[in-house]
C-alpha cells in the first residue's frame, strides 16, 4: 500500500515517547485577559493571537480530513492514535474559537480575516467535486501529507512554549498562557500521529517535501498577514505596524520562537531519517497538563499557571 520512502526502512520512533491520548475537557474564562495580554508588547501578544484566527478552521479541517482516512488504516494501534489526536484537535478548534468573542468585545472584529481563513480551509483545500478513485484518492493524500508538516510545526511551537519562561517574567496572562500550554502540550503528545499516518498511507518522500514546501509557505504568508491585521486593527494603537524586525527582535528576546530554530527546524523534517518523536519531551507535556489549570477544572491564577 505504502511507497514508504522507497524501500528505505520507516524513520525509528522512539518508543518511550508514545503516549496513549485523550481528549481533555477544558474551559477557560477570558473575561480579565486584557487585549495586550503580554504587557506592553502589542507585537507579540497579536502574533501569538494569530493562532486563534488559523486554528479554529484549520483544526476542524485536520479533522474532517482525518475522518476520511480512516478507512485506509491497516493498523490498530495507528488507528486508535488517529482517533485520539480527532479528538484532541476538536477540542483545541473549540478552545481558540472561544478566544474571538472576547477579541471582538476588546474592539478588534477578527471576522474579515477568519472569513477569508475559513474559505482557504473549506474551499481551497476542501473536498472538492473529484470523481471516485485515482483523483479523490492523491487529493486526500495530498492533504494528510500536508497536515503531517503543519503538525511538525504545531509540535515545534508546543514545545516553544512549554519552555517560554520568559512570557512568565514579563506576567503574560495566566489564562491565555494555559490555553497556549494546554494546548502546546497536546500537540507534543501527538506530534507522531501526523507523520506516522503520512508514512503509513502514502510515505513518498517527493509528496513530503513538496506539501512541506506548500505548508510552510502559507503558514509564513498567513502569520504576517495576520499579525499586520490585528496590528493595523487594534483600537489602542495609532500606528500599528509589525515587522520583520520586530519578530527577529522577540526571538531573540524569548518571547516569540527565535528566528534561527525556525530555519533549523526545516532540514530535521526533510531528513530522511526524522521521526517527530526525536524532537521535544512528552515527559514534560504530561507533566505539564497534570497541572495546568483548564486541564484539570481549575481556573489559572493571576501570577502564574
Ligand atoms: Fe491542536
Ligand atoms: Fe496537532
Amino acid at each position: 500500500m505504502s511507497n514508504t520512502q522507497q524501500g528505505r526502512p520507516a524513520p525509528a520512533a522512539i518508543e518511550s515517547e508514545r503516549t496513549a491520548l485523550k481528549a481533555r475537557k477544558v474551559a477557560f474564562g477570558w473575561d480579565r485577559t486584557p487585549l495586550h495580554w503580554v504587557p506592553g508588547d502589542p507585537f507579540t501578544s497579536h502574533t501569538i493571537n494569530v493562532l486563534h484566527l488559523l486554528l479554529p478552521a484549520g483544526e476542524r479541517w485536520f479533522v474532517h480530513v482525518y475522518k476520511q482516512v480512516l478507512p485506509y488504516i491497516r493498523d490498530e494501534r495507528l488507528r486508535e492514535d488517529v482517533i485520539g489526536f480527532i479528538g484532541q484537535e476538536a477540542m483545541h478548534s473549540q478552545a481558540h474559537d472561544d478566544v474571538l468573542p472576547h477579541l471582538r468585545k476588546l474592539g478588534l472584529d477578527p471576522t474579515p480575516y477568519t472569513a477569508q481563513v475559513d474559505w482557504l480551509f473549506e474551499k481551497l483545500l476542501g473536498d472538492r467535486t473529484l470523481p471516485p478513485g485515482r483523483a479523490r484518492k492523491w487529493w486526500l493524500m495530498e492533504r494528510v501529507a500536508i497536515i503531517a508538516a503543519i503538525e511538525h510545526y504545531t509540535a515545534f511551537l508546543g514545545d516553544w512554549v512549554l519552555n517560554a519562561a520568559e512570557l512568565d517574567r514579563r506576567g503574560a496572562d495566566p489564562t491565555m498562557l494555559d490555553l497556549l500550554r494546554w494546548h502546546g502540550a497536546e500537540e507534543v503528545e501527538h506530534r507522531s500521529v501526523a507523520f506516522e499516518l503520512f508514512m503509513h498511507v502514502d510515505g513518498g518522500y517527493r509528496r513530503r517535501v513538496r506539501t512541506w514546501a506548500t505548508a510552510f509557505t502559507a503558514l509564513v504568508f498567513l502569520w504576517q498577514r495576520g499579525s499586520r491585521f490585528f496590528m493595523e486593527n487594534d483600537p489602542t494603537l495609532l500606528e500599528g505596524r509589525a515587522t520583520v524586525r520586530d519578530l527577529v527582535r522577540r526571538g531573540r528576546e524569548g518571547v516569540l520562537p527565535a528566528t534561527g530554530d525556525i530555519i533549523r527546524s526545516v532540514p530535521r523534517y526533510l531528513s530522511r531519517t526524522y521521526h517527530p518523536s526525536q524532537e521535544a519531551s512528552t515527559a514534560q507535556a504530561v507533566a505539564y497538563l497534570a497541572n495546568s489549570p483548564a486541564a484539570t477544572g481549575r481556573t489559572a491564577a493571576p501570577g502564574g499557571a
